[in-house]
């Protein structure tokens, strides 16, 4: 579940450029770099940084293993993931996005572990069957259209017996205060039903037993966002709602206490 404490008095900032629910086609809008303080920004949230570790985890990361990141964005866990596998064990990273390519090269510079990040897209990775001991996903399944494509190919790039973990949303989770019910529900139908894959997280286990895999674990884990976080994360989506009047400019000022 995602929980929202509330946003600024003045409502989300209107001047944010960019809608996240267009992290498929980042390179194509005005802004790419909006999407990378986008992600830096939601690796700030606590609820993000304990997800870590779970993570880690699962993927049983060990030195020597060979590790798969698909939609890698800009790499923010890259140090975390290299020094996992040490230097004899190998990063890949992969995005559809030259601009979180180019930012997620910029972030390894001076690590020690063998590190890699190439633009590719999810649904055809361009690596030999079983080419790794772990693969892992987040925040990316919500953003595809074909998403059990994607996990049969990140199956295929793992060895038996590897690893794989997807983490990703449920917005039909999404709880947001507001004094008012109808904008509420509006903006989050609409995150639903605007993403590719709105109920991606409760779709996940079937997938994955879809695909063949065996050992399944979920993990529930709710995420609190910031204010400064929502600011970035509605202030562009509420704007393609008014551009598309769908919602009513007075109606998106959320006027929000920061209590
Ligand atoms: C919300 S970001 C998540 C980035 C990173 N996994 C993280 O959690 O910090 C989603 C990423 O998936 C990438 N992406 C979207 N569609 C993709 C596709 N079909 N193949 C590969 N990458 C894709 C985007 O460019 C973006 O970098």
């Amino acid at each position: 579940m995602n929980g929202v404490h509330g946003l600024t008095a003045e409502g989300p900032d209107m001047n944010t450029p960019e809608d996240p629910t267009l992290f498929t086609s980042v390179d194509h809008t005005a802004d790419p770099t909006f999407f990378i303080r986008f992600m830096e920004e939601g690796h700030r949230l606590p609820d993000i940084i304990s997800s870590r570790g779970i993570v880690m985890d699962t993927l049983h990361l060990v030195p020597g293993k060979r590790i798969l990141d698909v939609g890698c964005g800009p790499a923010l866990d890259a140090l975390d993931l290299a020094a996992r596998v040490a230097s004899d064990g190998e990063l890949v990273g992969v995005d559809l996005s030259e601009a979180m390519i180019n930012a997620a090269r910029k972030r390894i510079v001076g690590s020690t572990a063998s590190t890699r990040f190439e633009v590719a897209a999810a649904e055809a990775l361009p690596f030999d069957d079983s080419t790794f001991d772990a693969c892992r996903a987040e925040r990316l399944f919500m953003h595809l259209t074909e998403p059990q494509r994607v996990l049969d190919e990140m199956s295929r790039v793992t060895r038996p017996g590897g690893r794989i973990c997807v983490v990703d949303f449920d917005w039909q989770t999404f709880v947001l205060y507001h004094p008012a019910d109808e904008p509420t529900d509006l903006i989050i139908s609409g995150l639903i039903d605007d993403m590719a894959n709105g109920r991606i997280g409760r779709q996940l286990p079937r997938m994955f037993a879809a695909t063949g895999l065996s050992d399944i674990g979920v993990h529930l884990h709710p995420v609190r966002l910031s204010l400064r976080f929502n600011e970035l994360f509605l202030g562009g989506y509420l704007t393609r709602l008014q551009r598309e009047g769908r919602l009513a400019p007075e109606r998106a000022q959320l006027g929000l206490s920061r209590s």
